[in-house]
Formats: structure tokens, sequence, C-alpha cells
């Protein structure tokens, strides 16, 4: 009966709001202090490891099941642009600043665009059956069955880059960017991809990071000397948003079956990257650190860090009621 499937809809929508409210007054500061220390890893390496078992048997498995999917938005037609966005279960609010501003997957009339929000499970009962609920409403977001907590960041980005690769292999491009970060979409679509013109391949874009570890237990970049022992990085790019050709996605997945995990998603995702004789690009316009809102600052970029969901909202307002105006 569609007036019980609406009512129910309706109820359904009533309850995930009431909890949005619920969260975003009861929502603790978000602090990582208390994670800093590196989990032990098991190192349960055989002594008799054949060589066939090193070829056969996967490093880093990643075997984990999609437990939230959206196995069939690709279906109808090939995106242009997939945008997977890290996100926890607790930011609601930040995923419906993302949906209501350059998130809108119909933004453009001629480029289609996918935009997926990734979790893990919470160990929270009550915040999985939240987060199934809004995905229910919205269908925007995938989940996969590890422990969702800062050290697993790269599982998250592993698990996008799987899907891409299984659900969405005729994407032509791909971005990863996180839940606090603005995107200036006109610019990411007709500055830098230019839907126009062929796509690339082996391409991949961001802030350039040319760095080492930091061995001091405080940080939240910490990374042990056991886990990684050389003094530099490969080139990476900043994990707060990069962009690459589609291909590129399966090319990291396969590669990180047989590449040692490390808990700094980009830094690894640049590990793989050197394996696969990939060089990321500098861009300028990928921003990692804060800036002060101007419109026609923010018309230069492509993204800018640590935008509150107000500030999105305010921003992007602000920005779109501005189109006609001249820097
Ligand atoms: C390694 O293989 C040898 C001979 O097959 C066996 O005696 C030994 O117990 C094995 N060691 C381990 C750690 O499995
Ligand atoms: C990461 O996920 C795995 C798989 O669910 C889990 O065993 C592990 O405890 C998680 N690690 C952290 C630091 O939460």
């Amino acid at each position: 009966m569609p007036s019980k499937v609406s009512c129910l809809y309706v109820l359904t929508v009533v309850c995930w709001a009431s909890a949005l409210w619920y969260l975003s007054i009861s929502r603790p500061s978000s602090s990582y202090v208390g994670q800093l220390a590196v989990p032990a890893r098991k190192t349960a390496k055989s002594k008799n490891v054949t060589f066939s078992n090193i070829r056969t048997r996967p490093l880093n498995p990643h075997a984990f099941d999609f437990v939230v999917n959206e196995p069939k938005k690709c279906e109808a037609d090939d995106p242009f642009l997939v945008i997977l966005i890290s996100t926890t279960h607790k930011e609601f609010d930040a995923r419906q600043a993302i949906r209501e501003t350059w998130g809108d997957e119909s933004t453009f009339a001629d480029i289609r665009v996918i935009t997926l929000f990734l979790l893990g499970k919470n160990t929270d009962a009550v915040l999985n059956q939240m987060v199934e609920q809004e995905s229910q409403i919205f269908h925007d977001i995938v989940v996969e069955d590890f422990v969702d907590s800062y050290h697993n960041l790269t599982l998250k980005t592993l698990m996008g880059m799987r899907w891409v690769a299984t659900y969405c292999p005729k994407a032509k491009y791909v971005m990863k960017t996180d839940s606090d970060i603005f995107v200036n979409m006109d610019n990411l679509v007709y500055k830098l991809l230019k839907p126009t013109t062929k796509p690339r391949r082996r391409y991949f874009t961001g802030y350039v990071i040319n760095g080492g570890p930091i061995r001091d237990m405080r940080s939240k970049w910490y990374m042990s000397r056991d886990l990684y022992p050389d003094s530099k990085y490969p080139p990476f790019c900043s994990g707060t948003g990069y962009v690459f050709s589609a291909d590129v996605a399966e090319l990291i997945y396969k590669t990180s079956l047989h590449t040692r995990l490390l808990h700094l998603e980009d830094v690894y995702v640049g590990l793989c990257l050197r394996k696969l004789g990939i060089h990321p690009f500098q861009n300028s316009g990928f921003n990692h650190w804060k800036m002060a809102y101007s419109l026609c600052r923010y018309r230069r970029v492509i993204t800018v860090h640590q935008i509150s969901p107000e500030e999105m909202h305010r921003i992007w307002n602000d920005m779109s009621s501005k189109k006609h105006l001249r820097c």
C-alpha cells in the first residue's frame, strides 16, 4: 500500500532526524588523544614459507565483506567521477552538509558524479543501525565489516578502491577525500579533469608531500621504526584530497594485497604508487590546511581542509549566490 510505504518512510526519516539532533547535542569533542599507541602487529610469519606460498598467499588479504553496499549505483550509466568520502559514524551532519552542497550528485546536468561515504563497523550497534537507516534514505553509504577506527583508515581507503574496481570499473576518475573538506567541483571537473578531453590513465594528483616518518610518539602521524624503518616516504598525496584515473583504483587495491599495511592511508597509497611506478602530480589547487573564506580565493581552489558543516553551507550559499560577481 502506498500510504503504508510513505508512512514507514516518514517514520524512518523522523527517527533518523531526531537521532541526528540527539547526536549533535551530545557529540563529544573529537580528539585522538589516547589512540596514539600503534597496535601490535600480528607477526605470524611461518618459518617455512616457500616461494609459492609467498606468491599465492596475500600479505594483506583484505578479507572483509560489504555489509552496507550500493552495488548498482554505476549500472545505469558510467560516471565521470566517483567521490569517495572517508567518514565516521557520528558525522551525520557532515555527511548531510556535503550532500546538500558540493557533494550533490545532481549539480551538473551533463556530468555524472557519484558520491559515496565510506565507513567500517562501529563497536556501538546503535550507531551501525543509524547508519543503515541513513543508507536506506540516501543510498550513498558503503560499509565493510572491519572495525572503524583512526588506525584503520587505510582499510577504509582500500575498501573504496575495491568498490570502484568491483562495481564501477568504467568510471573515468575517482576522488578520495574527507568529511571536513570543501571541494570546488567546478574547478575539479572543468579545470582539472576536463570532460571533453581524452581520459587519462595511470594518473594521480593532489597535494604532494615529500617527507619522512615522524618518530615522535605524541604525533598523530607517529610511525614506528619497526613498521617503517626507512627515513623517507615515497612522494604521496595528502589524504585530505587526491584525484586519480579510475584504472588506478584496481592497481592500488591489487598492489595492497602484497604490501604490508601501514595505518597512515596517504603514505600507504604512496607506497603502492611507487611499486606501480606511478608518480603523483603536484597541484596547487589542493590545500591541505585551513584557509579563511573569501569568494575570490575559494574560486581558485580545488580543496580546502577543516571546514565544519555550518561553514560548508555558508560557503556554498555564498558562492552559489554570487556566481555573477567578478573577482
Ligand atoms: C618446517 O619444516 C620442517 C621440515 O618440513 C619441520 O620439521 C618444522 O617443524 C617446520 N617448522 C615450522 C615452524 O613449521
Ligand atoms: C582494524 O580492523 C580489524 C578488522 O576488523 C580489527 O581486528 C582491528 O582491531 C582494527 N584495528 C584497530 C586499531 O581498531
